[in-house]
């Protein structure tokens, strides 16, 4: 068996721990993944590979590692790796997990085309947002000061304006079917890296064992895929050619017209695929950077202070913030960046892989070779950040209060695969923020400190938490 665990780490790829039989290294990443990689590449180097049962993954550390590959060599690090989980999953189509290649080129235009133009053809999609902030605060409201939970209430609204761009509609927050759906997918986000889907992928034959998380994961894609296409069947009907109201119109239009095509990437089953995607990534990631943005303005109040100061001082009374507002708001901006930097939404990115056989820092890796990028360890790379540890928006301002770009902030990740959605983020999270915090100031219920250990998943999120949203006197 030794010599057969030696065997699986081609020659001159890079070193890595040691693995045990069967099952290689795949123990190790039962709790904080991320943290455990940061402390490997401080042993074998920024590069170094993982053993994950039935095959190896090149693990990528430290900003000047990520820079190279994902950007010296965007052609070479921008696959998706074809694991038994993803090809069950999405059979390496629709647009997030789809190969690189004509199907992903296509399915990403298509979409950053929607993004835009459904954005800012009927009304420009910042106006749009704000019509969603206002029915926000006003749901926060509603709580009167008292202790409540925002999990539900961020979810809805940062989903509301992914939904608007998908389907041209908002859901109300009282629409349990859309929640529930939201609900299992974000299951899903949490157990594709537990420690059962790496086992999956390692030995796919364990689909037939009755047990397991990975089976709790195929029942709710299964209904996830299930809500999609009903959904999608009813916000399709009245569809008139030429002229979409939305993505999904854009989508059909485009099947329609490739119709007797056979090399043609666009499907019904892809429009699905796609659709569940851009709701998961758009709604996952920027719900969990609002809810850590909360709980650390009520952990530290001199923050929040100097956050009401500037919103107090740029904006008249009663005016509502707006995306003009950014520049002048250069504490604000630090803010969110050092959230996006030290909470590390999606610490490992997505998992990507090589198109071709490539040669990085003298090591040899292989075409089709699973790549891990730890966006973690940019964002803690001592050797771009002071004290990392600390979470201290200061970092991102310069003597005289300006806000500074830093080098080493890759939320959004890097190259030809970097998040499509980053531009809209960007003004969700300052419009949500900035109204939220015009209105009220946030503190923890009397006596009560969260936790700041995050909950593990491809994203991470703070684990549930109590807030009060208390109205200022403005
Ligand atoms: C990909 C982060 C919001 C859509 C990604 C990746 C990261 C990321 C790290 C992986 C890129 C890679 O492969 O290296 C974030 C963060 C967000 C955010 C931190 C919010 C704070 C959004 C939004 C949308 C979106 C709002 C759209 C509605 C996507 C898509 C991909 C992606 C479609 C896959 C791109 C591809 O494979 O070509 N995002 N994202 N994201 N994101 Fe985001």
């Amino acid at each position: 068996i030794r010599q057969l665990v030696k065997q699986r780490r081609p020659r001159g790829f890079p070193p890595g721990p040691s693995p045990i039989p069967v099952i290689g290294n795949i123990m190790s990443l039962a709790t904080e993944p991320h943290v455990f990689m940061k402390k490997q590449s401080e042993i074998h180097g920024q590069i170094f590979s993982l053993d994950l049962g039935g095959y190896s993954a090149v693990v990528l550390n430290g900003y000047d590692a990520i820079r190279e590959c994902l950007y010296h060599q965007g052609d070479v690090f921008s696959d998706r790796p074809s694991l038994p989980l993803f090809m069950k999953m999405t059979k390496m189509g629709g647009l997030l997990n789809a190969k690189f290649g004509n199907g992903w080129i296509e399915h990403r235009q298509l979409a950053s085309n929607s993004f835009r133009y459904f954005g800012s053809f009927q009304k420009p999609l910042d106006q749009k947002i704000l019509e969603e902030c206002m029915f926000f605060v006003d749901a926060i409201d509603e709580h009167k000061g008292k202790p409540f939970n925002p999990k539900h209430l961020v979810t809805n609204a940062v989903s509301n304006i992914t939904n608007l761009i998908i389907f041209g509609e908002r859901f109300t927050y009282d629409n349990c079917d859309f929640q529930h759906m939201i609900e299992i997918f974000s299951e899903n986000v949490e157990l594709a890296v537990s420690g059962w889907a790496f086992l999956y992928n390692a030995f796919p034959w364990i689909e037939y064992l009755p047990f397991g998380k990975h089976q709790k994961l195929f029942r709710n894609a299964a209904k996830v895929y299930n809500f999609l296409e009903q959904i999608i069947r009813r916000f399709s009907e009245g569809r008139v050619c030429n002229f979409p109201r939305h993505y999904i119109d854009d989508y059909l239009n485009k099947l329609d017209k490739s119709a007797g095509d056979l090399g043609t990437p666009y499907s019904r089953e892809n429009l699905i695929y796609s659709v569940g995607e851009l709701i998961i990534a758009g709604t996952e990631t920027t719900t969990n950077t609002l809810r850590w943005a909360m709980l650390y303005m009520a952990l530290y109040p001199n923050i929040q202070e100097k956050v009401h100061k500037e919103l107090d001082s740029v904006l008249g009374s009663g005016q509502s913030p707006s995306l003009a507002d950014k520049k002048r708001m250069p504490y604000v901006e630090a803010v969110l960046h050092e959230v996006l930097r030290f909470c590390n939404i999606v610490p490992l990115g997505i998992f990507r892989a090589t198109t071709q056989d490539t040669l990085v820092s003298g090591y040899n890796i292989p075409k089709g070779t699973m790549v891990i990028t730890n966006l973690y360890s940019v964002h803690f790379d001592e050797k771009y950040w002071c004290d990392p540890g600390t979470f201290s928006p200061h970092r991102f301002l310069d003597s005289n209060g300006h806000f500074v770009r830093r080098e080493a902030f890759l939320p959004f990740s890097l190259g030809k695969r970097h998040c499509l959605g980053e531009h809209l983020a960007r003004m969700e999270m300052f419009l949500f923020f900035t109204t939220m915090l015009q209105r009220f100031h946030l503190q923890f219920p009397p006596g009560t400190v969260p936790s700041l250990t995050p909950k593990l998943g491809m994203t991470l999120q703070p684990l549930p938490y109590s807030i009060c949203a208390v109205r200022r006197q403005q």
